[in-house]
């Protein structure tokens, strides 16, 4: 029987904010790893799409104004074009919103269904009566049973990291409207994961992948297994079947994801899913150390209740930090793959190369620019593409490219043995082990030309010098096929100047030995380019802007004293007139009657409001604000507004102008 081919997936990104290095973590490894293992002649099939359900997508959607639909094209379609930017190439990208994914999700929960793995049960849930609705997950915040951190609906994510099942929180209040939520009885439907606990052991002492997953799943099976409340009262995402008012919990649907698209790729490609899901599988994922329990406990019992093979290995890396600092958007640790990198015209493969190498891929990653900055420039640059270009520069100078013979057996000797411990690394999805083993061969190809000079024993000795060459251009070639997962862009660049003219990528890696017959003709120019210092600076000033910025946002005003309160002086008022002042774009000039006094002020809302959609509207002003010229004009007191869309404070009801607010 042939061996079933591989099928690796990546953790699938949401789709309510744009890409980052955290991310990168999970799809450049994933990636470099496919390379190889095509490269060692295996089948692999890679596919990932994008995450387009559950309450934040909704919040986020709500926000922009948009549907959640439209939300999630426009994120996906900025991954799959940053995916390409990073030379991550899947064979397929999906969407779990797509009809593939909701036709899988209801097969797999009728199977579940049938098979005896769902109950009902009736659960006390948080209610808003002001928005008349019930509050899933992030709708939702309040207080952790567990812990009693302030705390989301669905998980304590400042305090103890739990996952909180619906009706758990304390305290719910309701994240859209701010009103202190009740709880009211809802009927929902529950996976047995319970009843997995035999099945589960000896499945994680099997699993392949990296410890730190197996071991962390295998210490929280030791506890007691929950069951898992799999629905929610959403409007957005896959219907629950026979179910109107339900959606199943987006971390039903999402992994199904990955069957999902793999019939999508198998539709297109010609082939049968079932090779890759239904039996004797070998199926890889890929993913960060934040969503082991979900993969390696929920996901095999939902897979296994469902009548699916299991997943054979399981990869999951160490977070990533920024300055040692937890990864945060909202605290502006954080580094954007698109407007913090490759938009500044940084090559995607110094990226790759540093998230490979930089520490074991189990380990916590801790980005900096100065790190960065070293580890290119000492490496890569000083290394790698020192020796190269030495190389097939003197080659190129001496012989007019590659000189005819094959490499000495201590050369080959090195080259076989850097192949066979990048292989054992490989294999043990031990990234950086294997980029170490490369780098060593580069050290010693730049020490074996330094020591042996020929640029001087060409004086002397040209047949000598020509073999030391001929040694060296064997190791050049070896590298580039070595270092093709890592850095595919440079790789190929190398292989063209070594005179080959098809792509490196299509060579198995075995190919490291064979001779290079191929005459180089272009002149060599270097691979790589320095990162210079200033450059450096530059991008670390941007982070420590984002930063500051983010924590200026974050800061808490002084408390004021009721003395201190009472300088200040607000009334209501009426608007009278409206005009946009000519060229400012932003400020409207409003006459505004607050009680037998008529202000002018000037207002920066004009991107909210016409002129003519205020005029009558009752405001509230800022009457004894220190009087100021803005663009020119005479401005009289401020209009208060709530939130970076300028909403207008207005009373509830209607007062005289003038009426004083307090
Ligand atoms: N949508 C879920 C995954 C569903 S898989 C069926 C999700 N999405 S995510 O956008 O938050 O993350 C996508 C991938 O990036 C996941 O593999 C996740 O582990 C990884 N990372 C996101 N931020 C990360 C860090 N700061 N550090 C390391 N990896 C992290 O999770
Ligand atoms: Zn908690």
């Amino acid at each position: 029987m042939t061996p079933p081919p591989l099928l690796v997936t990546c953790g699938l990104p949401y789709t309510n904010g744009p890409c980052h290095l955290g991310h990168l973590r999970t799809y450049v490894p994933a990636d470099a790893y496919v390379r190889y293992m095509r490269r060692k002649g295996e089948e692999v099939v890679f596919v990932c799409g994008s995450d387009n359900h559950g309450t934040p997508i909704v919040v986020s959607a709500e926000d922009a104004g948009i549907s959640p639909r439209a939300l999630s094209e426009r994120f996906h379609k900025h991954f799959d074009e940053a995916f390409k930017r990073m030379d991550v190439q899947f064979d397929h990208f999906g969407m779990t919103d797509d009809p593939a994914n909701h036709h899988r999700t209801g097969s797999i929960i009728s199977a579940l269904i049938e098979n005896g793995y769902i109950y009902k049960q009736i659960v006390n849930q948080a209610y808003c009566t002001r928005c008349k609705r019930f509050l899933p997950d992030r709708y939702v915040e309040g207080i952790c049973p567990h812990c009693g951190t302030p705390a989301r609906g669905d998980e304590c994510d400042q305090g103890c990291g739990k996952h909180l099942e619906p009706g758990e929180i304390k305290e719910p209040v309701c994240k859209v409207c701010g009103t202190k939520a009740e709880f009211r009885n809802q009927e929902h439907y529950f996976f047995k994961l319970s009843e997995f606990k035999d099945f589960l052991l000896p499945f994680l002492d099997n699993l392949k992948g990296t410890s730190n997953a197996k071991n962390y799943a295998i210490g929280w099976i030791k506890d007691e297994l929950h069951d898992w409340c799999i629905t929610r009262t959403l409007e957005w995402g896959v219907k629950f079947p026979g179910r109107d008012d339900l959606v199943v919990y987006v971390w039903v649907d999402a992994p199904i994801g990955y069957i999902a698209f793999t019939e999508e790729w198998a539709k297109k490609s010609g082939k049968d899913w079932k090779r890759y899901w239904c039996d004797g599988t070998k199926v890889t994922h890929f993913i960060g150390g934040d969503i082991i329990y979900h993969h390696c406990i929920f996901w095999p019992a939902l897979l296994k209740g469902a009548g699916y093979g299991s997943p054979y290995a399981i990869v999951a890396s160490g977070m990533v930090k920024v300055d040692d600092h937890k990864f945060s958007k909202s605290r502006g640790y954080v580094v954007w793959t698109n407007d913090d990198y490759l938009d500044k015209g940084l090559p995607a493969d110094y990226l790759r190369y540093y998230l490979l190498s930089y520490t074991s891929h189990t380990k916590e990653l801790n980005f900096s620019w100065k790190v960065f900055g070293e580890r290119i420039n000492n490496e890569v640059v000083n290394i790698f593409g020192n020796f190269v270009y030495r190389t097939l520069y003197f080659a190129q100078k001496e012989f007019g490219g590659i000189p005819p013979g094959d490499p000495d057996p201590v050369i080959a000797t090195e080259i076989e043995k850097c192949l066979l411990s990048v292989d054992r690394f490989m294999q043990e999805y031990e990234f950086k082990g294997a980029v170490d083993a490369i780098m060593s061969l580069a050290a010693f190809g730049n020490s074996y030309i330094q020591t042996n000079a020929p640029w001087k024993l060409i004086k002397t000795d040209r047949a000598a010098a020509t073999n030391v060459i001929r040694n060296c251009i064997q190791i050049v070639k070896a590298l580039t096929q070595l270092i093709e997962p890592v850095m595919p862009d440079s790789a190929q660049r190398c292989w063209k100047m070594l005179g080959y003219c098809d792509e490196a990528k299509h060579h198995p890696i075995s190919d490291a030995t064979l001779p290079v017959h191929e005459v180089c003709t272009s002149a060599p120019v270097p691979l790589f380019v320095k990162m210079e210092d200033a450059q450096l600076a530059e991008l670390d000033a941007l982070l420590q802007k984002r930063v500051a910025e983010a924590n200026k946002k974050m800061e808490k005003r002084p408390t004021l004293s009721i003395d201190d309160f009472a300088k200040v002086e607000m009334k209501t008022g009426k608007v009278l007139a409206a005009e946009a002042i000519p060229k400012s774009g932003k400020l409207l000039k409003l006459q505004v009657d607050i009680g037998g006094e008529t202000r002018q002020i000037v207002s920066g809302i004009a991107q909210f409001y016409k002129p003519e959609e205020l005029v009558g509207k009752d405001v509230i002003v800022l009457t004894n604000l220190a009087p100021a010229k803005i663009f020119g004009v005479e401005s009289n007191g401020m209009i208060l507004a709530a939130g970076d869309a300028a909403s207008l404070l207005t009373p509830l009801r209607g007062v005289e102008p003038g009426t004083r607010i307090r």
